[in-house]
This record gives C-alpha cells, sequence and structure tokens, in this order.
C-alpha cells in the first residue's frame, strides 16, 4: 500500500499514488485533456450525473470550476481530484470528497466518474481506495457516503467492491440530468477498512 504524502502546510499539488494511478487537484493546464475526454464521454456519463450547462466544457467554465475547487479545498469543504493513469499520465476519471462535514459528524460525500475509453479497467476502483486512505488516514473522517441511482449497477457493485455498506433509500436525493431521482445511500466507516 502506498504511502500517502501530502504537505500539511498548505502545498496540496502534489500526487497521492495508488495502484496504477495517481490522483492530484485539478489544475488549469489539465483543461484540455479533460475538455476532451468528458465530451468524447458525454452520452456515457450524463445519464448519472446533475445536467451539464450549456458552457459545460468550455475554458471559462473550467476557470470558474477551479475557483470554485480553489474555495473549497482551502475552506475544507470538498477535496477534488483528477485520476491519472500511471504508465502514461494519462487523465482518466475524477474522485470527489464533497461535502466535508467536522463537528460530531466526521463524513464527507464521494462522487466518481469514468472518462467512458478508461470504464472497467480497475482505474476508477484504484483511485477510489487511495482516496479513501486519504479520507481516513489523512483527513481523518470517521466516514465516507456515496450515493447512487438504483440502476446503475456498475456504480453500486463498485461500492460494494470497495466494502460500503448499503444503508437505505433517499427519497428524490439529488437532480440528475434535470429530473429528482430517488438514491441508494452507501456508507463505510473508517474500521469498516478490509483494504
Ligand atoms: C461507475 C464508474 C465510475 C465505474 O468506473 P470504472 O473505472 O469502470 O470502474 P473499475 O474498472 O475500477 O471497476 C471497479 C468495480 O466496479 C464494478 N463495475 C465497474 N463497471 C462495471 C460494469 N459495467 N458492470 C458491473 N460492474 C462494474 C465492478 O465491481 C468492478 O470491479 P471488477 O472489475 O473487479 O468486477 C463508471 O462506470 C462511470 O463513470 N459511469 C458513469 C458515471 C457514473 O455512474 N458515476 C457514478 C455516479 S454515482
Amino acid at each position: 500500500m502506498a504511502l500517502i504524502r501530502w504537505d500539511i502546510t498548505g502545498n496540496n499539488d502534489r500526487r497521492i499514488e495508488g495502484d496504477g494511478v495517481f490522483v492530484r487537484h485539478p489544475r488549469p493546464g489539465d483543461f484540455e485533456a479533460w475538455a476532451l475526454l468528458r465530451g468524447a464521454s458525454r452520452a456515457f456519463l450524463t445519464p448519472w450525473e446533475p445536467a451539464w450547462t450549456e458552457d459545460e466544457l468550455s475554458r471559462a467554465a473550467y476557470r470558474r470550476r477551479l475557483r470554485r475547487y480553489a474555495e473549497d479545498i482551502q475552506a475544507g469543504r470538498s477535496a477534488p481530484f483528477f485520476v491519472f493513469r500511471a504508465e502514461d499520465d494519462a487523465l482518466v476519471g475524477g474522485v470527489t470528497l464533497s461535502n466535508i462535514r467536522r463537528g460530531v459528524a466526521q463524513t464527507a460525500s464521494l462522487g466518481y466518474w469514468a472518462g467512458e475509453a478508461h470504464a472497467r479497467r480497475g482505474y476508477t476502483g484504484a483511485a477510489v481506495q487511495t482516496v479513501l486512505r486519504y479520507a481516513f488516514d489523512f483527513l481523518n473522517l470517521h466516514r465516507v457516503e456515496a450515493a447512487t441511482l438504483p440502476e446503475n449497477a456498475p456504480s453500486r457493485a463498485l461500492l460494494m467492491k470497495l466494502g460500503f455498506q448499503q444503508e437505505g433509500l433517499a427519497r428524490e436525493y439529488l437532480r440528475i440530468n434535470g429530473v429528482w431521482r430517488d438514491h441508494v445511500l452507501y456508507g463505510r466507516l473508517r474500521l469498516d477498512r478490509t483494504a
């Protein structure tokens, strides 16, 4: 298992190594690869995501996204990561811890996506494992939650494989592709860790 080397002085620009992948925060220079991958994967991703904006893949929207990410990282609200294949540094997807809650909760929500051409190669599973280590070992969270549409078999299988437990069904939990949709809720506790 790779060690997390993370600079707690504020330089959170480092990469965290995983099994065949590494993750790091998104940078301005990732724009072209990100827009290309997301554009080529539009039909694969949009059934499972909040509706894309008109200018979703524009450079201006990406700049706004990075500004929001920077504010959220600084405030400790979220930890967005892009996923790169270790062998050639190609961008293959993303994994984000959002809605990080401290106090008596010590919880975050997990989200993830893979570029269509890179799906089913183990990259997202490896990246989620890496981000879970970051969540539990570096952020010291107690719990990570995930929510998925009931018919999203790949996402549900991924969560079960990584030790999440199904905890319930939340009615009209998120607005996905423009529609309020029920979601299956999953959770993994720090002490659930098996990997
Ligand atoms: C869900 C998603 C992120 C999985 O990414 P991935 O890179 O293909 O996942 P991996 O290759 O790492 O697979 C890890 C595990 O997930 C499950 N899985 C992934 N794709 C699957 C599929 N098509 N059918 C069934 N199980 C699947 C399997 O358990 C797999 O382990 P295995 O290969 O040992 O069987 C990807 O399909 C995706 O981006 N889908 C569209 C967007 C989306 O659904 N996002 C999540 C919203 S909750």
